[in-house]
């Protein structure tokens, strides 16, 4: 069925020149003979009447033809900017392709060069100078059903650092992955950089940076401005949901509390990726028939993803018999400056749960020998940082070793692949941030997988457009992650894939959307009526990219 997106007709509205420049009506060559005619618009197309398949063709041809990948990006933007339903056309027909183009981890070198490739504006920027009238501003969105808002302030771009107004490619990329992925239709979705200045003073002094040349602004005055936004949004914009993405990491675990339970809202460098990182979790336990509650799990890195995975695991562990205190008591962590434990004055409220009673070190493999983790998780953007010493190590104490190397992108995977299966000869259950190549060792092939948040994220957002939840418990993502498991077959497990495949993504989001989207009915959290087939009723309002 066709959502109500594609149905609309501009015609009344637009005409000629305007509707051919109209990214969200054009339709470029596929205008009819009787369109042209009654649209105006004879004349201003070649005479050939193309298909979209057709159209696919020549924007393959396009793509082939680019030196590299980022390139490929920007013809894609520029894409999406010409003919908005060719552009997901695009992205859907092999979304496996796409996803590393349009986001990770393509969108890091985009975010990057973000000043130097821009083309035109995409979504909103919302500065601190805006304070006091951002409802005002907010109006001059065009679109008034907005339901999802992803938001970054570019605080803490994947692990780029502050990369300040750069980082609106990642709200951009966040939100095209809940249409390529999971067919959100996507002209509810609205990407926002929150411009508090930026720490980056390489930028800031860059001729061709687009955002605010100032430092950040301090926490009171940040907090305020979020306050005021949120606020907005939801005046602006009843019932839509505000995705934090990529803030600077103390930012988002101070904010997410403050708004989580009062309004519809989700942090997904937290929720999203503490649920991967339990979907994967939950399949490599299931691969070795180990229960959660007898692991030792090490995080390297206590930054947002860190503890959010950490806390996500506790409830996890307590929904199967743990107190609080034995669950957070089977987790340490292991930062920049070392083992988190009591002594040390710099931890933060959320890092000090998991202080663990030891001597301070900053040694990692120190820590490895003394705690004897069995999970290994990597997300503090220190690339190479699980050296042979480190996976020998792991190995050492287990038989399969559970590796997750998350950070991105790429150079700043803590190891990659073929490291973690050569240097545990071929034992390590392991998953990366992003996608590495299949390895070949000893004549097996392994296929690792990638730990993103592209296997929940989207899926929340199809269950939260379709259901119109209050609000997002940390529940809504457990189900995501036991969702994600329950979708590897022992095939996959075979080939030590802990991860859904990406080549049937949206099926695999829809079965997840509709776990999610019934837990919500189930909970009393969805505020539309509950249809009796759920997953039916998804997939009829599902984005279909066709004129
Ligand atoms: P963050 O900035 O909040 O935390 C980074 C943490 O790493 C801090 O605790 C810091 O002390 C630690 N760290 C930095 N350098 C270190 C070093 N040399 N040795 C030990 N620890 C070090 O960042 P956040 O949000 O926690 O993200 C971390 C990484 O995880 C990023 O690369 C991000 O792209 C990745 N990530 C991956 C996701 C996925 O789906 N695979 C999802 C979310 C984040």
């Amino acid at each position: 069925m066709v959502s109500t997106a594609n149905v609309q007709h501009p015609a009344d509205i637009l005409r000629g020149p305007a509707l051919l420049d109209d990214a969200e009506h054009s339709k470029g060559t596929a205008f009819t003979v009787k369109e042209r005619a009654e649209y105006g618009l004879e004349g201003l197309l070649p005479p050939a009447v193309e298909t979209l398949d057709r159209q696919l063709e020549r924007v393959m041809e396009h793509l082939d033809a680019k030196p590299n990948d980022l390139e490929r990006y920007i013809y894609l933007i520029g894409l999406e900017d010409r003919n908005e339903t060719l552009f997901y056309k695009t992205l859907m027909s092999d979304p496996a392709r796409f996803i590393p183009i349009v986001y990770d981890p393509t969108v890091a070198d985009a975010c990057l060069t973000f000043g130097h490739i821009y083309r035109r504006a995409r979504g909103m920027y919302i500065t601190r100078d805006m304070k006091g009238r951002i409802a005002q501003v907010l109006r001059n969105w065009p679109e008034r059903d907005v339901r999802f808002v992803c938001v970054s302030t570019g605080g803490r771009i994947l692990g780029l650092g502050d990369i300040g107004a750069n980082g609106m490619g990642i709200p951009i990329g966040k939100l095209q992955l809940y249409t390529a992925c999971a067919a959100v239709p996507p002209d509810c979705l609205l990407p926002v950089l929150l411009d508090i200045g930026t720490t980056n003073e390489a930028l800031r002094a860059d001729p061709l940076y687009l955002g605010l040349r100032e430092p950040p602004l301090p926490q009171a005055e940040l907090d305020a401005l979020v306050d005021e936004f949120v606020e907005a949004v939801l005046q602006v914009f009843p019932g839509c949901c505000v995705h934090f993405e990529d803030w600077k990491g103390t930012d988002a675990l101070r904010l997410l509390p403050r708004y989580k339970d009062k309004i519809l809202c989700y942090n997904d460098d937290i929720q999203g990726t503490a649920a991967i990182g339990l979907a994967g979790l939950t399949t490599a336990l299931e691969i070795i028939d180990a229960p959660l509650t007898a692991q030792r799990i090490l995080f390297f890195g206590a930054g947002s993803a860190a503890i959010g995975n950490a806390n996500l695991m506790v409830s996890a562990m307590q929904a199967k018999g743990l107190s609080l205190d034995e669950a957070r008591g089977r987790i340490s962590m292991f930062d920049i400056n070392g083992l988190i434990e009591p002594s040390r004055k710099d931890l933060n409220e959320w890092q000090k749960v998991y202080a663990r009673k030891a001597a301070p070190s900053r040694d990692l493999l120190a820590t490895i020998e003394t705690f004897k983790p069995t999970v290994l998780i990597g997300v503090s953007t220190k690339g190479g940082a699980f050296n042979q010493a480190v996976v020998e190590a792991m190995s050492k104490l287990n038989e399969r070793p559970i590796i997750f190397a998350l950070s991105n992108p790429t150079d700043k995977a803590e190891c990659t692949a073929e490291q973690a299966y050569t240097w545990s000869k071929g034992n390590a259950l392991y998953a990366a941030g992003v996608q590495f190549p299949e390895v070949i060792l000893n004549g097996k092939t392994f296929h690792p997988g990638q730990a993103n948040n592209f296997y929940i994220f989207p899926a929340i957002g199809l269950a939260t457009y379709v259901a119109r939840p209050r609000l997002l418990t940390d529940a809504c993502f457990i189900v995501a992650a036991q969702a994600s498991a329950d979708q590897v077959g022992p095939e996959m497990r075979a080939k030590g894939m802990l991860f859904p495949g990406q080549g049937e993504i949206l099926e695999m989001e829809v079965t997840t959307a509709t776990r999610v989207a019934e837990y919500m009915f189930d909970q009393g959290l969805a505020q539309v009526k509950r249809p009796r087939d759920i997953r039916a009723w998804i997939e009829g309002q599902l984005y279909q990219p066709h004129y």
